[in-house]
């Protein structure tokens, strides 16, 4: 038998109806929920990312902005443009979208945005509050959509083994905390391009997650069977029998649907539920701005 395939798009859209009513309660105290997003320079998928959360913000009644700088843009300039968010009371959150040019420090920028703003959840302040359990911060997207699919699975995550492959500073990392954190209960192991016997150690993993960016680099006979499988990857392959000329795929192989008991898709899983956190995440900034 198949695993279930979690229909991220269908839960998303569900998510997204879920504000509305939010967002009615708001407006009925004049305020609309409003998220700038500033973009730098032309990178096509980039402009593709920010297109589909100008379009969910539309879908749920969420004012956007859009501020394009030039690829050349220093980054006191675009540091600047953060600041003028930053004191815009009408602006609830406030995203920059990456990559950005070399020899721009994205940290910098990203310090430089007003935490209650930052609806990414990247600033060190919101990271540093998934640390101590403070729930009061804005929690990046992804790692909020993952943890929204595991509920919506109804898995019991207490004393499971979780494997989450990949330890970026905003996926991996502060995804194995909220899995580990109480009330989550899971066992944690972060594997990483260091890690020795990643292949035993997917295997003994009730939860897999795959966060790496690497094209089906998991493999079907490293699933357990029964297990959840969640694919975070979205990597854009050559496929020469498409007229695109090319494909979406995951970190993980196709065939792991055929081994685990619940797994994501790519596309259509964690991809369109991330969008649903970034609303959900200005919606909740609207709300404590006000
Ligand atoms: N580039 C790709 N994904 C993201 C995201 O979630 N946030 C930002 N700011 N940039 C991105």
């Amino acid at each position: 038998m198949g695993a279930a395939i979690i229909d991220g798009k269908a839960l998303g859209i569900e998510i997204e109806k879920g504000l509305s009513e939010r967002i009615r309660f708001l407006s009925e105290r004049e305020v609309t929920p409003h998220l700038a997003v500033i973009i730098v320079g032309d990178d096509p998928a980039s402009h593709v990312y920010v297109r589909n959360k100008e379009r969910a913000c539309e879908r749920v009644g969420i004012a956007s902005t859009r501020i394009d700088l030039a690829s050349d843009v220093n980054q006191e300039d675009l540091i600047s443009a953060v600041q003028k968010l930053n004191s815009d009371e009408s602006v609830h959150g406030i995203l920059v979208q990456s990559p950005l040019p070399n020899g721009i420090d994205e940290i910098a920028v990203i310090e430089a945005i007003e935490p209650t703003k930052d609806v990414d959840g990247f600033h060190p302040s919101n990271l540093g509050r998934i640390v101590m359990g403070d729930r009061n911060g804005l929690i990046p997207c992804t790692p909020s959509a993952v943890m929204e699919i595991l509920r919506h699975s109804g898995l019991e995550l207490g004393g499971k083994r979780a494997v989450v492959i990949g330890r970026s500073r905003i996926v991996g990392m502060p995804l194995s905390i909220l899995l580990a954190q109480k009330g989550a209960d899971s066992t944690v192991t972060i594997a990483h391009s260091k890690t020795k016997s990643l292949e035993e150690i997917c295997r003994e993993a009730d939860i897999l997650i795959a966060a790496v960016g690497r094209p089906e680099m998991v493999k079907s006979s490293w699933i357990k069977p029964g297990s959840t499988v969640i694919d975070v990857g979205i990597n854009r392959i050559n496929d020469d029998s498409r007229s695109s000329g090319t494909r979406l795929v995951g970190d993980v192989e196709d065939g792991a649907k055929e081994i685990a008991g619940i797994i994501t898709p790519v596309p259509g899983g964690v991809g369109p539920m991330t969008i649903a956190m970034l609303m959900s995440n200005t919606v909740l900034a609207a709300e404590k701005g006000h």
